[in-house]
């Protein structure tokens, strides 16, 4: 077993990294204007995106600059992965040069390999399979503004099956809430444990939730399949009506980017605009905490 720190999933965490992770992240989301603490000095990080982003990309490129480090991105159809170089060749290089990786790809395996033949500290930034550092925000976001997420539940409307749920599910264990999924038949989840439960009404998904929450109908890498899957989730939105079933205190989240009119109405998102505009702010003071973590 490798001591070298990495997140490559939600289940590789137990509760006390969570908290760790956590504390870190409101230290330095406090002390942003004056910094006490660079983590990552000297050290040079890479970011090796194969998939777009905007606020995974920036938020861990300023994180890593604030933390003291040099981020460097890599556009992985820049590098010779893009033309066939095997990962593990890839991270075998890297690992040589660099102190650490965020890896945005498709096949969670990638990233598994790419921590073990590079042995530096890797970080999920997305796979098809898992978003870990996405759903740490959006817990971290709800226990600011709610206190502790035991016991709560949280809905999740649309695509049960696409990575943001699926590091729900596995994050909902961990922590001990419930968590509601309501989905199409043949978009629920595929990952299951004793604190989640399905469901193909959005509106019974909702009752009483502490949180409801959405992600796209399309996520990248599925662009083929976005006519069938439009119709598909018609009626599996964040509105008003669904909002009213809900625990009159509940927070409205989405990981972002948007799409008004499909997973979300513009009205609810604009209502809501505060919260979810903070939990994107999160990513930032977040991506520090995990960094810290890892590299201590
Ligand atoms: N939520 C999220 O990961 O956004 P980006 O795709 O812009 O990084
Ligand atoms: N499920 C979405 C998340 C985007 C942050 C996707 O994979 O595209």
């Amino acid at each position: 077993m490798s001591s070298i720190k990495s997140l490559l999933k939600i289940q590789d965490l137990s509760k006390e990294d969570v908290s760790a992770i956590f504390n870190s992240a409101t230290e330095f989301k406090k002390n942003r204007q004056n910094p006490t603490r660079f983590p990552l000095k000297a050290q040079s990080w890479g970011l090796i995106f194969s998939k777009s982003s905007t606020r995974t990309r920036v938020s861990f490129e300023v994180a890593v600059r604030e933390l003291g480090g040099a981020p460097m991105f890599l556009n992985a159809q820049d590098i010779q992965l893009g033309r066939g170089e095997p990962i593990k060749d890839t991270a075998r290089v890297l690992g040589r040069m660099i102190h650490g990786a965020i890896i945005r790809t498709y096949a969670q395996t990638d990233v598994l390999d790419f921590a073990k033949y590079s042995q530096i500290p890797t970080v999920n930034a997305l796979t098809d399979e898992e978003h870990p550092c996405q759903i740490l925000t959006d817990i971290f976001t709800f226990e600011e503004k709610r206190g502790s997420i035991k016991g709560k539940t949280v809905a999740f409307i649309g695509d049960a099956a696409c990575n943001v749920p699926r590091s729900w599910v596995f994050a909902a264990e961990l922590l001990g809430f419930h968590l509601h999924l309501a989905a199409p038949k043949g978009y629920q989840s595929t990952v299951q444990n004793s604190h989640t439960q399905f469901f193909t009404s959005p509106q019974e998904a909702a009752k009483g939730a502490h949180l409801l929450y959405t992600d796209v109908w399309v996520s990248m890498g599925m662009e083929s399949e976005a006519a069938v899957r439009e119709k598909a989730f018609q009626g599996y939105q964040l509105n008003h009506e669904l909002l009213k079933l809900a625990s009159p205190e509940a927070l409205v989240m989405h990981c972002l980017p948007a799409y008004r009119g499909k997973e979300i109405t513009e009205a609810l998102l604009e209502e809501r605009s505060q919260e979810i505009f903070d939990q994107a702010e999160n990513r930032l003071h977040l991506q520090k905490g995990i960094l810290d973590w890892i590299v201590s």
